[in-house]
């Protein structure tokens, strides 16, 4: 297997001056990862997790403090500009000209990298046309809405049809109908062969989009691999249960059983996480019925990525937006 990305041990620290103090940040503080050739892969975690850094780095506009980065086979320190050839950067803020028209930004760009008029011309056509963009191709970007500013944003990135395309946070400020729309036009960049690389705060972006993933919080890696496999490995199937009643004497009940690996207790609603859900069920109710438990409602479902991350740092990735700037 030919990796896309593969880094070892990257190291990133800030100092950030404040009142008179400096103060010594480590952005990302030693990550191990690789991304194969052709997925999606999610780069998920919190405000302030390092995603954006990280990201820098391996798109060389950051110098690495320590470790490696080979993209595209290049080393980022050693061979930058073979590095910046291979690959396409969306960031954060959108590089596109507002005063100017979509095709006039295109074509500007294109010829920046240094194709002919006419090359660039059928590029526009073809990537217009890949990402929804042909009616919108002659109106100013200052026109376009969130979504379609978006999409100009990644043709502008891949005009010099790179392998590798890093994505940071493309759908933060759209919509859902929006996000949805663009998940789809990212899903068919892959499928033209281009691996994906993005970061996310978004647990369902992840959840949906990503081939593999990695889970980031205070700039170390805390949990890695398919969406799937990342719940399924780490807790198994989730219970939820609406109780009338002591909702806190039945949670000290249901937590001492053996199957149930762990369990939280929020209001009236107990959650217990089992291996085998479909097996567990019959067992609670056997236990409902000999200490006269009563249920309002119950719920079997497969856990999401917020309870991997909820199990590896203890909050909830929901909570946490808000925690830190971006
Ligand atoms: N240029 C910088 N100078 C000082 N601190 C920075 C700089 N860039 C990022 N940081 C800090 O590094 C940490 C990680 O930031 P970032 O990589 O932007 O996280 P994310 O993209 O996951 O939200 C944050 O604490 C942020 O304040
Ligand atoms: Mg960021």
């Amino acid at each position: 297997m030919k990796y896309a990305v593969e880094v070892q041990d990257l190291k990133k620290s800030f100092s950030q001056q404040g009142k008179g103090k400096i103060k010594i940040i480590e952005a990302v503080c030693g990550v191990t990862f690789s991304v194969k050739q052709g997925e999606i892969f999610g780069f998920l975690g919190p405000n302030g997790a390092g995603k954006t850094t990280c990201q820098r780095m391996l798109t060389t506009l950051l110098p690495i403090d320590s470790g490696s980065a080979v993209i595209a086979g290049f080393d980022v320190e050693k061979n930058a500009h073979e590095v910046r050839k291979h690959i396409g950067y969306v960031s954060q803020l959108g590089g596109a000209d507002l005063s100017a028209t979509g095709r006039e930004n295109l074509i500007l760009t294109g010829r920046l990298y240094g194709f002919k008029r006419e090359d660039v011309e059928e590029k526009v056509n073809k990537l217009a046309n890949l990402l929804d963009l042909t009616e919108l191709l002659d109106r100013f970007v200052r026109t376009y809405s969130g979504g379609q500013k978006r999409r100009l944003e990644i043709a502008l990135g891949i005009i010099h049809d790179p392998d590798i395309l890093f994505m940071d946070e493309p759908t933060t400020g759209l919509d859902p109908q929006n996000r949805a729309n663009l998940w789809v036009q990212i899903r068919k960049l892959r499928e033209n062969g281009m691996t994906i690389f993005l970061t996310t705060h978004y647990l369902e972006e992840a959840d949906e989009l990503a081939d593999r993933l990695v889970i980031m919080d205070h700039g170390k890696i805390v949990a890695e691999g398919t969406p799937l496999a990342l719940k399924r490995q780490i807790s198994g199937d989730v219970i939820q249960m609406k109780l009338k009643g002591d909702g806190a004497a039945a949670h000290g009940i249901f937590e001492k059983l053996d199957f149930v690996n762990e369990s939280r207790m929020d209001d009236q609603t107990v959650c217990l996480y089992v291996n085998d859900g479909a097996k567990a069920l019959p067992l609670i109710f056997d236990l409902m019925k000999e200490q006269n438990i009563e249920l309002d409602t119950i719920s079997l479902s497969e856990p999401t990525l917020d309870d991997v991350f909820l199990k590896q740092t203890g909050r909830s990735l929901r909570d946490t937006g808000k925690e830190e700037s971006q």
